[in-house]
């Protein structure tokens, strides 16, 4: 991965060498041990290096070692210490020429860090009794952009989605559906078709609570009230007459499934968001049945006496674990095993990566614990990528249940009030189709805000803030992009084009500092991709966006006098809009040309 400070380390090193070999100490070091900073203030120098590491092993105090490092180095550039420091004041013109030359590669940004390594990574992973939610928002545009970092690493990468299409929760939906709805469809009734297998879900819930209020106050115990339903009674025996394959059941159930989803899928492609393969619950449960009855057989996991299997994680400092129900009828971790061992079959993966919210934790460290128990052994390369539940501010834009708001709603308030701007600022003729870049605003918006924290963090999603054209959000990063498309635009593709580049022109701070962050690009995507951390190449690009707004306010570019300096500039300004692409296509943001 290219690096201009690399030399200057392996100067630094060599001098350190020297030094010891001097002292008559037989130890060495190398360049990776060689810290490289940026020194609090330009005039200091353009790069710092801290002596702190090599004192104990010279013996000598870092001001000590700084001040004969550097005077080693003399003749072979302008160093000079500084307290605990050696500080290099660069040759700029040679390195900006050295670097924007980089930029220009195709190359430029997808660092090898991850060469022939293959990736599964699992994420969204919808049920299919409710349209996708603002949490599914998170989880998705973590999982498309964790995706994206890996694959320009090197890494081959595999994206895929399991839908948890069978079980107790759907039969839910399908019951209200039997009773009530009998020959409604989504287009009968004008709702996207997962929406309204979600609504089916909803009256089911009205009802369920309804009949257990009504036990309640008739004296039968809390807990028990609801299995007492007749609600649940009969989702129970639907639920049982699909295990047994009752033909108008299991077409029932591929009807709302389907209905469900396709309009998942209408999200997914609306929010930019794709899957190599989609996994069935329906189709793996059964497998994972099996690997239970085999871990039995083995006796690694027992029965109880109520029929139920279990495994006793005591060992670990879990608890025990049901794997199958007395009825025999499987759980949510049942398909779980069957899931991650069809993956592995089809696609002998280095690492499978689970995007899932930090409330199941505890399911994938079992999970993960039975595998190997079970004789997996790649079974190590499972990790589950936790991240904290996202929230929205108190009172705004609640669901229709008051808990949960749909994806699709969201995205759809975040485009009016994006229009709404659009119309307030008289934008509507210059921008084109106002409502494509409404919709493109509110996605830029939404995948930024939702990637700025690290993964791991819960967070508070606000919708007006995320908008904002100023300060640290998506529409002025988007805005930063349209402003240098634009200036390009104006300067014509002809402009300047009768001579090479010559960037060595661009020495001021302002230009130097640019062109610094853009060099930093390809060592930010390799640590994003290291640590499934999007937020990484989040910071980076408002890093990049102010310091670029610094360069445009400080440095005319096409009223610059000097003509030569004028294009340096403007490719200086085409170089931050490569990046600046770029890393939007990895952070899941759209590049506008006007806005
Ligand atoms: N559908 C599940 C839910 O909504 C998440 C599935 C996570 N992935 C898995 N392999 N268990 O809670």
């Amino acid at each position: 991965m290219y690096d201009y400070k690399e030399p200057y380390k392996e100067l630094i090193a060599e001098a350190i060498n020297t030094l010891l070999s001097e002292a008559g100490i037989s130890e060495k070091i190398n360049t990776q041990q060689v810290i490289a900073e940026n020194p609090p203030n330009p005039q200091m120098g353009d790069i710092g290096f801290p002596m702190f590491n090599f004192a104990k092993m010279l013996k000598k105090g870092p001001p000590q070692i700084a001040q004969i490092t550097a005077e080693k180095l003399k003749g072979k550039g302008n160093f000079e210490a500084q307290g605990p420091y050696v500080n290099i004041k660069m040759d700029r013109s040679k390195t900006a020429n050295e670097i924007l030359n980089e930029v220009f590669k195709d190359n430029f940004g997808r660092p090898d860090t991850m060469a022939g390594k293959k990736v599964m990574i699992e994420f969204s992973s919808p049920n299919t009794n409710k349209p996708l939610h603002l949490g599914h928002l998170r989880n998705d545009v973590l999982g498309e952009s964790i995706s994206r970092i890996i694959k320009a690493c090197g890494a081959q990468v595999r994206k895929v989605c399991i839908i948890n299409d069978r079980g107790i929760h759907i039969c839910k939906s399908m019951l209200a559906y039997k009773e009530y709805g009998q020959g409604k469809t989504p287009e009968s009734e004008k709702v996207k078709s997962d929406r309204f297998v979600g609504d089916w879900y909803v009256t089911f819930s009205k009802n369920l609570k309804k009949e257990t209020d009504e036990l309640i106050t008739s004296g039968i115990d809390k807990d028990k009230a609801e299995a007492q339903t007749e609600s649940m009674k009969k989702a129970q025996e639907m639920l049982r007459k699909w295990e047994a394959g009752d033909s108008e059941t299991v077409e029932l159930w591929k009807q709302m499934n389907n209905w469900a989803i396709e309009g998942m899928k209408k999200t997914y492609e609306r929010t930019g968001i794709s899957f190599d393969i989609y996994n069935f619950e329906s189709e793996t449960y059964k497998l994972g049945k099996d690997e239970v009855l085999k871990g039995l057989e083995k006796g690694i996991f027992y029965k109880q006496e109520d029929g139920a299997v279990a495994v006793d994680l005591s060992d670990e400092k879990l608890d025990k674990k049901i794997l199958l129900r007395s009825d025999g009828t499987s759980i949510y971790i049942t398909q779980d095993f069957g899931t991650a061992i069809q993956r592995y079959n089809d696609w002998k993966f280095d690492k499978l990566i689970y995007v899932v919210g930090s409330e199941q934790q505890y399911h994938f460290k079992v999970l993960f614990i039975i595998l190997e128990k079970l004789g997996y052994s790649w079974a190590k390369d499972l990790f589950h990528l936790s991240y904290g539940m996202v929230n929205l501010p108190e009172g705004k834009m609640k669901s229709r249940e008051g808990t949960v708001v749909d994806a699709d709603d969201l995205i759809d308030s975040l485009k009016d009030m994006a229009l709404s701007e659009i119309r307030e600022k008289g934008r509507e003729e210059d921008v084109g189709d106002p409502n494509e870049v409404a919709e493109k605003i509110a996605l830029g918006a939404l995948h930024y805000f939702l990637l700025q924290p690290s993964p791991v963090k819960d967070m508070l999603f606000d919708p007006k803030e995320s908008l904002s054209f100023t300060g640290d959000t998506g529409p002025y990063l988007q805005y930063m992009g349209a402003r240098i498309s634009s200036m390009l635009r104006k300067a014509g593709d002809s402009y300047g084009k009768e001579k090479e580049n010559d960037f060595s022109l661009l020495i001021t701070d302002p230009e130097w500092e640019l062109i610094k962050i853009i060099s930093s690009y390809p060592a930010v995507i390799s640590e994003a991709a290291e640590n499934l951390d999007p937020s990484k190449a989040a910071g980076f690009l408002y890093e990049l966006s102010k310091s670029f707004s610094r360069f445009y306010h400080e440095c005319p570019i096409l009223n610059c006098e000097d003509k030569e300096l004028s294009k340096a500039r403007l490719e200086l300004s085409r170089a931050v809009m490569l990046v600046l692409k770029d890393a939007f296509n990895l952070v899941c943001i759209p590049f506008l040309d006007v806005m």
